[in-house]
């Protein structure tokens, strides 16, 4: 706790707000009556999840951090929720095709009306032909969700030409060759870093979409881990 306290003060001075609302967060998480992490151990938590959701902005400085957002698989917030509660330019949608991590969220986040965080329950497949998301995001995050070509088709539909995806994923990046192809996406930059004190090895891509999504993308719900491009 005093590590992720040390180490949240120094790469975010000035923000007692937003450690509070992390801190709240996390122990909003352990009272929940279902497991919603995968880790019992809430110091481990603070490396594991907290630290490693934000990373990005430490690893990545050609990001622009603002505009509107959507976390994909975002389970019970994450990445997306830290990264909202340290970028307040940022407008986060935060998407999951499961109801119970969804409802948490709704719950913790009646008490933080500030956060600009919208919840969908739903399947990226289905949102990526609907005219409310399709098109709609400068950027798209996606953190232990589907192996990278599956990424690539069902988040590729969801951004505005010029918009990036930030997956939390960097290994066996050339699978998603065709599939980058197919949805005209490339890849701008990727890095490999280690998880401070744990030592965890994590990676991260980012990949631009370079032109308008073809009509037949994403497929049928399902189809994309199915039969990956
Ligand atoms: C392993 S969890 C990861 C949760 C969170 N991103 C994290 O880093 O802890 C994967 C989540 O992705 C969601 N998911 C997987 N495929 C999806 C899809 N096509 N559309 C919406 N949600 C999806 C699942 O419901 C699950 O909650």
């Amino acid at each position: 706790m005093t590590y992720f306290k040390d180490w949240f003060n120094e790469n975010y001075p000035d923000r007692a707000d937003a450690l509070d609302l992390l801190l709240q967060y996390k122990d909003a998480i352990y009272e929940f009556p279902a497991n919603l992490v995968g880790t019992k151990d809430p110091d481990e938590f603070d490396i594991l999840h907290l630290i490693d959701c934000l990373e990005p902005c430490n690893w990545l400085p050609q990001v622009e951090w603002r505009g509107r957002w959507l976390d994909l698989g975002s389970g019970p917030g994450l990445p997306g929720l830290p990264l909202a509660a340290v970028q307040p330019e940022l407008s986060m949608t935060l998407l999951d095709s499961r109801a119970k991590p969804l409802h948490f969220l709704q719950e913790f986040l009646s008490s933080y009306k500030d956060l600009d965080i919208t919840l969908v329950n739903g399947r990226a497949e289905d949102c990526g032909h609907n005219k409310a998301h399709r098109g709609k995001y400068d950027g798209v995050l996606a953190r232990a969700v589907e192996l990278l070509p599956v990424l690539v088709e069902i988040t590729l539909p969801l951004l505005k030409v010029g918009g990036i995806l930030v997956a939390y994923k960097g290994k066996k990046i050339e699978e998603a060759e065709n599939a980058l192809i197919k949805l005209r996406g490339e890849i701008v930059d990727s890095v490999n870093y280690k998880l401070p004190k744990l030592e965890h090895e994590r990676s991260l891509v980012v990949i631009r979409k370079t032109g308008p999504t073809p009509k037949k993308y994403p497929r049928s719900v399902g189809t994309p881990r199915k039969f990956p491009l």
